[in-house]
């Protein structure tokens, strides 16, 4: 098997790095992001097309800043220099950087020139983001400056003939219009990448990999219908057939009817070879949270209520070889570079098992990020309900449950949301929403239906516009769409006269109510 071509990303501490891997990856090339530690020889042991800089908060004459060999310039692998990074090139080939009185930052018109291959296509002028306060005043011996701002001279400068580029602006980021054109000029054009990362590809060559890795031994698979642990599941499946065994534990606080939709799916009745445990939990987790209303004591105890569950069904089938985790690639890098990562829990509630027996973790989705797992998800013929899923907490409505959690109250926040989503698929408007759903607030008001007096729960709309999760803004669902949601819940769901929407952006609200 020919081996698969890659750029590394190095990474000198930027806020970026992942994203600049992402934008990589989506022109077809393989990136990985590796510690600015990392030795020459290993770097050099992966015949990377080439090399990516990454930004960084230092100032390249501190003592303490993040450098490199310069002997990486010598390789002879054509390296792109970003913010931090380019200063980092200028400064170690003799060029000269200094610190300006004022930061250059935010959304900045740049001249191009557009006889440099990196700028080939793009506009003479052209916007880019731009976050610094060093800045490179003159340009090391070879290279030609290729880009600038009113005050910024060195913008962009390059030694095309040893495949040296650098700029000072951010290309991942969407703010720089051109920026996904720069990086496909750099790892297609000068580094001569054909472009060999593609997920048909990825797909094939994981079960390959799966079943080398796990010859005729047993591997085991917490399944929560999500969206990581299902393609998991399935690459899993598809690898090694029966010897997969995949328990999916119904803690009672999934959306409704969601726990029938993951056993239609990976059930005896569904299309992938594996074995399937359901096991219907709900009592058990409903009686451990009874009385409780603190949030974090209830996402204490749904996780370790859920790993206990998993550990009993685990004993039952014995020791196993392996242990399958739906590890994705943001969690290994946010686990940090260099040092070992640490492995996520099962569907995010709990932390590893104690007491399951196993030798070894399988996790075949850690090269991945989230928008990969998907595409992985549709190439391996999963529908594209589960594919595209929104992402759902691992303690599920119990968090969406303000206060002690009941099964009537599982009930109405099920029931409501279901309608909430139905109206709002329906209505077209689900496509741009990052997360949108009912929670139940724990207050009671008095209402009147027909001739009764009601005094029953109030229902809160969410609906959040976000890209990180770590920012969400509220969405402006339409009057009529939300009108239609709140007729239908009050005259359909038992125990709710009265729905109310939330406004609050995040922060200082968080997207789930707890
Ligand atoms: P917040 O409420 O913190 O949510 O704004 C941000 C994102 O994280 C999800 N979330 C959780 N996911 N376990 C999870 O697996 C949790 O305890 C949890 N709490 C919040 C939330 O749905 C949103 O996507």
């Amino acid at each position: 098997m020919l081996e698969r071509e890659q750029v590394i990303v190095l990474d000198f501490g930027g806020q970026y790095n992942q994203l600049i891997a992402r934008r990589v990856r989506e022109c077809h090339v393989y990136a990985e992001v590796l510690p600015y530690t990392t030795p020459l020889e290993e770097i050099r042991a992966r015949q990377p097309k080439g090399i990516i800089f990454t930004g960084g908060p230092n100032s390249v004459y501190l003592e303490e800043s993040p450098r490199c060999d310069a002997a990486i310039f010598e390789m002879g692998i054509p390296i792109l220099g970003i913010c931090y990074g380019s200063q980092l090139m200028a400064y170690l080939l003799k060029g000269r950087v200094e610190t300006a009185p004022v930061s250059e930052y935010g959304k900045t018109e740049v001249t191009v020139d557009r006889s440099s291959v990196l700028f080939g296509d793009v506009e003479e002028q052209t916007i880019c983001w731009m976050s610094h306060t060093d800045y490179i005043a003159e340009a090391p011996e070879g290279f030609r400056v290729t880009a600038c701002t009113p005050v910024c001279p060195v913008a962009a400068m390059e030694d095309a003939s040893r495949g040296l580029y650098a700029v000072q602006f951010h290309p991942e980021v969407l703010h720089t219009v051109e920026g996904t054109k720069m990086l496909y000029n750099f790892v297609r054009k000068v580094c001569g990448a054909r472009g060999d990362w593609k997920m048909d590809s990825f797909v094939e060559q994981t079960i390959g990999r799966l079943r080398e890795q796990i010859g005729d031994g047993r591997v085991l698979c917490a399944l929560s219908g999500g969206v990581d642990s299902s393609v998991a599941a399935v690459l899993l499946s598809k690898a090694v057939g029966k010897q997969l065994t995949c328990v999916f534990v119904d803690h009672g606080l999934l959306r409704k009817n969601e726990g029938d939709e993951v056993e239609a799916v990976f059930g005896p009745e569904g299309p992938y070879e594996l074995n399937f445990i359901r096991v219907n939990a709900q009592q058990r987790f409903y009686d451990k949270l009874k009385g409780v209303e603190e949030p974090e004591r209830k996402r204490k105890i749904i996780g370790e209520e859920f790993i206990r569950v998993f550990e009993e069904e685990a004993r039952k089938i014995g020791a196993v070889d392996f242990l399958a985790q739906g590890t994705i690639y943001p969690d290994v890098i946010e686990s940090g570079l260099g040092k070992s990562a640490t492995i996520k829990s099962h569907h995010n509630v709990g932390g590893l098992p104690d007491h399951v027996d196993f030798k070894e973790i399988v996790e075949p989705l850690r090269m991945l990020f989230k928008d990969e797992v998907r595409k992985a998800g549709l190439e391996l013929g999963i529908p594209e309900y589960l594919v595209y899923r929104q992402p759902f907490p691992g303690p599920g409505l119990g968090i969406r449950i303000i206060g002690e959690v009941t099964a009537d109250k599982v009930r109405i926040v099920q029931d409501a949301d279901a309608i909430y989503r139905e109206e709002i698929a329906k209505a077209g408007c689900d496509k741009d929403l990052g997360q949108y759903f009912t929670a139940l607030t724990n207050m009671r008001s008095v209402g009147v239906m027909g001739d009764e007096r009601t005094y029953d729960y109030t229902v809160a709309l969410r609906a959040v516009h976000t890209s990180d999760f770590m920012t969400a803004d509220a969405a402006q669902i339409p009057w009529e769409v939300l009108g239609r949601v709140t007729t239908r819940i009050v005259n359909e769901v038992r125990g709710v006269n009265r729905v109310m929407y939330d406004l609050t952006s995040k922060p200082p609200g968080t997207i789930e109510f707890e």
